[in-house]
């Protein structure tokens, strides 16, 4: 898949707040991901000079084809913060106008922005006069998905150079399946790439939403939690990785952000999520979410 001029290999690791940290995105990389999005960071927070927010926009080497995104209504921010310099390591900057959160929806932000497409319009239009490559991803639809096309038709014609549909409308948050068929005419109204998302969780699941929609690509998002290795069905990437060595590497790179006290605390839900399902996985939960200092938890990690 091609966005703008950017070459993209095998699936993509959607943005998860709280998930796709600098460390997150460079194992996802190594293990195979095309592309790899930061959770979505406030474009006002950019500019009013946010260190939270620069931290989230940390990267390293590791991470391939990376990719920025930032949510916010405002055209004269979102502008702005597209052409903050901190935008310059970044491969493309996507566009949030999926996320459900109360809070978030009540500013016209994320979700809210599939009600209002004119204001959707112009946040891209403005985003694409800083230059740099701009993407949206959306949901179906804020109620319904009846105009989910026409508002991916909008967001091309606006600007956009490739969409990422999740395939819930904002009232479902994300019960129930994801519908692939507003995807599928979503792809049919377009140019541009359309990425599909939402419950896919392996090559299998990939390869159905794919032939449904005719989608250019797909984003995986929890499918890579406690998975990164989930990459290396779609690219060749780096397989033979065990968790052990993921996780010592995730440490490694969200240490040289952050103090230890939150390096723990944000490596333990990561933790979880390894552990999963496992034979013995509640023991080593428990024991992570005691564990207070980084050495406690790399003596734990050695058992997952
Ligand atoms: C914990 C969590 C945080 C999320 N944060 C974001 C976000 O910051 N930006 C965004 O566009 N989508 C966000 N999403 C939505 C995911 O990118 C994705 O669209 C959704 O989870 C459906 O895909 P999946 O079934 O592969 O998880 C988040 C989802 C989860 C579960």
């Amino acid at each position: 898949m091609k966005i703008a001029d950017i070459e993209i290999k095998g699936a993509l690791l959607a943005p998860m707040a709280g998930y796709t940290d600098a460390g997150f995105r460079a194992v996802c990389s190594l293990c195979g991901a095309g592309a790899v999005f930061t959770e979505m960071v406030s474009a006002k927070g950019l500019i009013y000079d946010s260190e939270k927010t620069k931290d989230l926009l940390y990267t390293t080497p590791a991470e391939k084809v990376s990719c920025a995104q930032i949510f916010g209504a405002d055209p004269y921010f979102i502008r702005a913060a597209c052409e903050h310099k901190i935008m310059d390591k970044f491969a493309l900057i996507d566009i949030n106008m999926g996320c459900p959160v109360p809070k978030i929806v009540k500013n016209k932000e994320g979700s809210a922005l599939m009600l209002d497409p004119a204001l959707a319009e112009r946040v891209v239009k403005e985003a694409v006069k800083s230059k740099r490559v701009i993407t949206v991803k959306c949901r179906t639809g804020f109620y319904d998905s009846l105009s989910c096309a026409d508002f991916v038709k909008r967001m091309q014609d606006a600007g956009a150079s490739a969409v990422t549909v999740h395939g819930r409308t904002r009232e479902q948050f994300y019960a129930g399946r994801a519908d692939m068929e507003p995807i599928k005419k979503a792809v049919e109204s377009v140019d541009i790439p359309v990425i599909a998302n939402g419950d896919i969780k392996d090559k299998e699941s990939a390869e159905k939403a794919l032939k449904e929609t005719g989608a250019a690509g797909v984003a995986i998002g929890r499918g890579a939690l406690g998975n990164p290795f989930v990459f290396a069905q779609f690219c060749r990437g780096n397989a033979s990785m065990t968790a052990a060595q993921v996780l010592d590497l995730h440490i490694k790179i969200l240490s040289e952000i952050y103090p230890e006290k939150k390096v723990v605390n944000d490596m333990k839900k990561h933790i979880a999520f390894y552990v999963k399902g496992r034979k013995g996985g509640k023991e080593i939960k428990l024991a992570a979410f005691k564990a207070q200092s980084l050495k406690e938890l790399e003596e734990i990690i050695r058992y997952i």
